[in-house]
């Protein structure tokens, strides 16, 4: 199979593998414990903690380990919203903030204002602006790239205009640590959200990056682990893997290992445009991640396109993984004013470093297969509800 949905998830680098099997086996102490033995095991997480901040030039002592990117936006929410007032965020975030933004504005009558983006999917800055200057706002949140487009937005702009007006800044990077470079040092964040998943690490761990000096109250009280901002027995096996893959990936991002990368992308792009007509590539080509390609097919339904794919050895998505098998198009879409036709006939192909040029032209290849076979028994533009058709 050939694995294109890097956005999704990402397979475990075999060195992180390597690294975190002895945290599964032999040593499996409690690294809170005073013996000798549960030192080595703090010791690993205290590496861990350095890898991930260097990832993204921070301090060690600024970062927080969690069990996932979702926990990491839940808790800096939960956190900075405790209080009640407006919370300034854009239309395009990740269920991860919106869901739980809803949830507030249910329980705690927080209000929400969403900030559009242009059609390049892109913060309206100007509105972004405006909105943070409410003086009710408590906190501006803003994602770093976008999980569907991989449009990376203008984060340095509305952090120092989030500050200009008193209001605190939280990006969720999910989509861009470990992919492009993300320097905290060079941008002003407060708060910055992780997924070790994302960036061949396992599932099930995640960071929050709290800049020194902000405060910080944890979603998860007891133990007092992680400096007493989130408490739970750390999962240290995923947290020692997540460390080597952020030092798997600060080496490549500084010598630029990712652009390999790119050439994919752009050949994947460059292939499917000049061989098939319809074809329409989505979002700023500018501002993007190095890594998504985010294109509609006229006249092909994404749910049918996914099936045939996965027939022909081509994994990807329509749209975010969250919402395939939905025929709804997605709120990214919608926000940038594609339409519905359109938003509906778009597949999300995600390279990773292990992609091949083997791989990519043999995902073009299974593409037009599957897009010259939908046109033909949907009849092009406009067609009706989804049918998959899997005979020869
Ligand atoms: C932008 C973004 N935010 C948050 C999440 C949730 O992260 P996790 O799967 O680690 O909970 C994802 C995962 O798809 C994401 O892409």
């Amino acid at each position: 199979m050939i694995y294109l949905d890097s956005n999704a998830t990402t397979q475990v680098h075999p060195d992180v593998l390597e690294v975190m099997l002895p945290f599964l086996t032999d040593q499996w102490y409690n690294p809170s414990s005073g013996y000798r033995a549960a030192k080595v095991v703090r010791k690993a997480l205290e590496t861990a903690h350095e890898q991930v901040a260097a990832l993204i030039h921070a301090k060690p002592e600024e970062i927080v380990m969690t069990g996932c990117g979702t926990e990491s936006n839940n808790a800096v929410l939960s956190f900075a919203m405790a209080g009640g007032g407006t919370m300034v965020t854009s239309e395009i975030e990740h269920s991860a903030i919106l869901r739980y933004s809803d949830a507030l504005c249910e329980k705690y009558g927080v209000k929400l204002e969403k900030v559009g983006v242009d059609a390049e999917g892109r913060l309206l800055i100007d509105d972004f602006a405006a909105a943070v200057k409410n003086d009710a706002c408590a906190l501006a949140s803003v994602m770093w790239a976008n999980n569907e487009t991989g449009v990376i937005q203008p984060i340095q702009e509305a952090a120092i205009l989030a500050h200009e007006a008193g209001v605190p800044f939280h990006s969720d990077a999910i989509q861009a640590v470990g992919k492009m470079p993300v320097d905290v040092s060079q941008v002003p964040v407060d708060f910055l959200s992780i997924s070790g998943h994302k960036f061949h690490a396992p599932k099930g761990v995640g960071a929050i990056y709290v800049r020194e000096g902000v405060r910080f109250d944890p979603m998860l009280r007891g133990g007092g682990q992680e400096g007493g901002r989130r408490s739970g027995t750390e999962n240290v096996a995923s947290i020692v893997g997540m460390g080597k893959a952020a030092e798997i990936m600060k080496a490549k991002l500084d010598a630029d290992a990712h652009a390999p990368i790119v050439q994919l992308r752009d050949h994947f792009e460059k292939r499917l445009t000049t061989e098939l007509d319809g074809v329409t590539v989505n979002g700023s080509l500018t501002h993007r991640s190095v890594n998504t390609s985010h294109v509609s097919f006229q006249g092909c339904e994404a749910a049918g396109l996914l099936i045939l794919l996965d027939e022909y050895g081509v994994q990807c998505s329509a749209g975010s993984a969250c919402m395939t098998g939905k025929q709804q198009p997605s709120h990214v879409q919608t926000a940038m004013g594609i339409s519905a036709q359109q938003a509906k006939s778009s597949l999300r192909v995600s390279f990773s470093i292990f992609s091949t040029q083997e791989e990519c032209d043999a995902a073009v290849e299974a593409v037009k297969k599957a897009v010259g076979k939908l046109r033909s028994v949907q009849g092009g533009p406009g067609v009706g509800p989804v049918q998959v058709y899997t005979g020869s």
